[in-house]
């Protein structure tokens, strides 16, 4: 047992049970030892799983060409704000300024960047990234001190990490997972669930799992209360909720990854493992339409990219062969792959104060209140 496992285990002894989305919120938050709290997570080759940022700093020219695109059809703002949460060490940050510089210089001058974060290691790995850029980049540490901004607020794979809490069917209703104790260490143990949430699926099969993210409303409210123009995009990997909790889908997606290799026991080794689950894309595009923003988008990743990417493309066509051409054009399509990241990853864009015409990224994609079931 570790001592975060160590640690949990006196807790509960003394306190009782831990729903499981308040356990996976000590995995991975914890100050001391949670799995991004404590600063430990590792990202790309050398760690525990690859991001669209890890891939190189093409998808950073593409976020960046996605912000010139919003801030061209708002009018050019004099200022313009680029809010990126979950940022963990700030390349994806780093890349879109630089990005900004080369491609959209005018949009550049007119942008500074906000990362909101709460963590002191990953803030200070994210003032070294950013040392080039530092004039030009701020830091909060929660959306509640983020001042309102016209601009795009932007995730790649936050949400995921949001914390969910757990069910299971049983033939007598639902029953909600907890983590206990015992002499040996920590244990799950189901529970009844007289607060079971009405959006579980009413014909699921005995022993299906399915999670459900409590926290998930209130952060799309709490970014739409500071959007006073522009969007919220979302890139993350999940489904829209039919496809969520379809019933071949009985196990859920709660998933752990360490040194490139998945597992499905989160109570081994707290917070030396990432904790994730699949976004319910519908929830959230229902959270971004209540708080009076407009569900602009649904894409996979392949094709948001090609609608959003073209025109860079077309420029990097006329450009000379260079290694660096060659190595984003390599890292484009290691994005795009359709059996892999092209496919996984989805784009949720809710906009506020933008004309109707579809983003870029969306010009091959199905209407999105249909795609998420929203109509
Ligand atoms: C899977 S990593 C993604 C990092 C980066 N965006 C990338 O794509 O490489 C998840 C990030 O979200 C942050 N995060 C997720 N949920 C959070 C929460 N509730 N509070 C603070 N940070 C959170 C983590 O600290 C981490 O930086």
């Amino acid at each position: 047992m570790n001592a975060l496992a160590a640690r949990l285990r006196a807790e509960i002894s003394a306190h009782g049970p831990l729903r499981f989305d308040a356990y996976m919120a000590r995995a991975l938050f914890d100050p001391a030892e949670g799995y991004y709290g404590s600063g430990r997570a590792r990202i790309g080759r050398g760690g525990d799983f690859y991001t669209n940022v890890s891939v190189g700093r093409m998808f950073g020219r593409v976020i960046a060409a996605q912000c010139a695109e919003i801030w061209e059809r708002l009018d050019r703002p004099a200022d313009f704000t680029f809010a990126e949460q979950g940022a963990n060490d700030g390349r994806l940050a780093a890349d879109v300024l630089d990005a900004l510089a080369t491609d959209h210089p005018a949009c550049a001058t007119a942008t500074r960047a906000v990362l909101i974060e709460p963590f002191a290691p990953l803030q200070a790995a994210q003032r070294n990234t950013l040392a080039a850029h530092a004039s030009r980049v701020d830091w909060v540490p929660d959306l509640a001190a983020l001042p309102a901004f016209t601009g795009v607020h932007f995730t790649n794979e936050y949400a995921d990490a949001l914390p969910v809490r757990l069910f299971r069917r049983t033939a007598d209703g639902w029953l909600e997972r907890h983590v206990t104790a015992d002499d040996t260490g920590l244990r799950l143990d189901d529970q009844p669930a007289p607060d079971a949430p009405d959006i579980l699926p009413a014909d699921a099969p005995a022993d299906t799992l399915v999670e459900i993210r409590p926290g998930a409303d209130a952060w799309v409210r709490d970014v739409a209360a500071r959007l006073t123009r522009g969007l919220m995009l979302i890139v993350d990997y999940g489904f829209p909720r039919a496809d969520l909790y379809a019933p071949w889908r009985s196990n859920g997606t709660l998933s752990c990854y360490r040194g490139h290799r998945r597992d499905d026991d989160p109570l081994v080794d707290p917070g030396e493992k990432d904790l994730t689950a699949h976004v319910d894309f519908t929830a959230l595009a229902g959270a971004g339409a209540s708080a009076g923003l407009t569900v602009a988008g649904f894409a996979d990743q392949y094709h948001f990219l090609v609608g959003a990417a073209t025109p860079l493309l077309l420029a990097m066509e006329q450009a000379p062969a260079s290694p660096t051409r060659e190595a984003d054009l390599r890292a484009f399509k290691t994005l795009l792959h359709p059996e892999t990241m092209g496919t996984q990853f989805k784009y949720l864009a809710l906009t506020r104060g933008l004309d109707a015409a579809p983003l870029a990224g969306y010009r091959h994609a199905r209407p999105a209140a249909g795609a998420l079931g929203l109509t």
